[in-house]
C-alpha cells in the first residue's frame, strides 16, 4: 500500500459549489461505548482529528448526538478555525443513553440543533447541515419547512437528508434543494441502490454509513480475501475502494478513534480495482444483501 492520502479517491461538488475530496472521516467514533460520552482515549481522538488534513481529508460528518456533543466539542478543539475544511454536522435525535437515539423534529427543536451546533463548533453558518431522521411523529413538511426558513436566515448553506427514500428527497427538494443523502450503504448492504442510483442520476451527493462492512464476505477464501491478498489491502479496503468506485457521487465517511486505523482507511483511496474484480465483488456483495 502506498503512504495514505486521501486525494487519489477525487473530488465532488457538494450542491454545485463546495468542492470535497471525496473520501472523508465520520466522526462518530470519537466517543464513548454505544456513542455515548468520552471517547476511551481522548488524547487519540485529537490525535486522528488533527491526522486528518495532513492525509488530505477535508470532509468531517459528525451529529450534536455523538456523545451527545463529545464529537462536535473534540473537532471544535482539534480543528478550529478550520480553513478549507468542510464540517458537516446532523441533528434531530435526541439521546438518552447508551445507543439510544429518539428522533424528534419539531421545527423548535431543529432551531435548537441547528444553534447549539454552531455554537459548539464555533461556526456562523453550516456548510452543511443533515436532518438525522425524519420523525415519524411530525408532518415530514414541517421538518423541510423548519430547515427551509434556517437556510434562508443563512444559518445552513446546504442541506442533506439522512436514512431517506427517493419519494421524501422530492418532497423536500419543494422546500430546498438537497445537496446529500446519507443511507447506510456498503458492499453488502444494497437497500439504498435505488436511492443511490437517482442520486447520481440527479448530482446528489450520496454518502454511505458504515462503508468498512464486509460481513461474511471477508471470510478466508472468498473473492474479496483473495484480492486483498493479491493487492496487499486489508478487508476493509477493499470493501472502501468498491464503495468508491461504484459511483462518482459517494462520499465514504469511515470512521475511527485509532490513528493507525485511519491511515488504513485513508490508504484505501489508492487502491484502485480493476472492473473484473469490482463485478465480481458486486456480484457477492448482492448475494449476500439477499437481492
Ligand atoms: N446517518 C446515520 O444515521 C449514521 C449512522 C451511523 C454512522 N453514521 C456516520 O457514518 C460514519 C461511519 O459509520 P460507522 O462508524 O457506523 O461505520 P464504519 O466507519 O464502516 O466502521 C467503523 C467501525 O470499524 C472500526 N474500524 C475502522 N477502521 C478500521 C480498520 N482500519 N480496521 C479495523 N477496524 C476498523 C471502528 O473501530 P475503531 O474505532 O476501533 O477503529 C468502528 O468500530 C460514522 O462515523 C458517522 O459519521 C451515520
Amino acid at each position: 500500500m502506498p503512504l495514505p492520502h486521501a486525494a487519489p479517491s477525487g473530488r465532488f461538488t457538494i450542491g454545485g459549489d463546495m468542492n470535497v475530496t471525496r473520501l472523508g472521516f465520520g466522526a462518530m467514533r470519537v466517543t464513548g461505548p454505544g456513542v455515548w460520552g468520552p471517547p476511551p482515549d481522548r488524547d487519540e481522538a485529537l490525535r486522528v482529528l488533527r491526522r486528518l488534513p495532513e492525509l488530505g481529508v477535508d470532509f468531517i460528518d459528525t451529529a450534536d448526538s455523538y456523545g451527545p456533543y463529545i464529537s462536535e466539542e473534540l473537532i471544535a478543539e482539534a480543528l478550529h478555525p478550520y480553513g478549507d475544511l468542510v464540517v458537516a454536522t446532523k441533528g434531530g435525535l435526541t439521546r438518552s443513553g447508551p445507543n439510544v437515539w429518539p428522533p424528534l423534529g419539531r421545527p423548535e427543536y431543529l432551531r435548537q440543533c441547528v444553534l447549539m451546533s454552531l455554537r459548539r463548533l464555533k461556526l456562523e453558518r453550516f456548510d452543511l447541515w443533515q436532518l438525522h431522521r425524519i420523525d415519524p411523529k411530525v408532518p415530514r413538511e414541517e421538518q423541510f419547512d423548519a430547515i427551509a426558513q434556517m437556510r434562508k436566515e443563512g444559518l445552513i448553506r446546504h442541506v442533506g437528508l439522512s436514512e431517506v427514500g427517493v419519494d421524501d428527497i422530492q418532497t423536500a427538494q419543494r422546500y430546498f434543494p438537497v445537496a446529500t443523502v446519507q443511507n447506510r450503504y456498503n458492499l453488502v448492504d444494497r437497500q439504498s441502490e435505488a436511492v443511490l442510483d437517482w442520486c447520481e442520476a440527479n448530482g446528489v451527493g450520496f454518502i454511505p454509513w458504515y462503508p468498512l462492512a464486509a460481513g461474511d464476505l471477508a471470510r478466508p477464501g472468498s473473492v474479496l480475501d483473495e484480492i486483498a491478498q493479491r493487492t496487499g489491502a486489508s478487508a476493509s479496503q477493499v470493501a472502501l475502494a468498491w464503495v468508491l468506485k461504484r459511483s462518482p457521487v459517494m462520499l465514504p465517511i469511515p470512521g475511527t478513534g485509532k490513528v493507525k486505523h485511519l491511515e488504513e482507511n485513508v490508504a484505501a483511496a489508492s487502491l484502485e480495482l480493476t472492473d473484473e474484480d469490482f463485478r465480481a465483488l458486486d456480484a457477492q456483495g448482492r448475494r449476500a444483501g439477499g437481492g
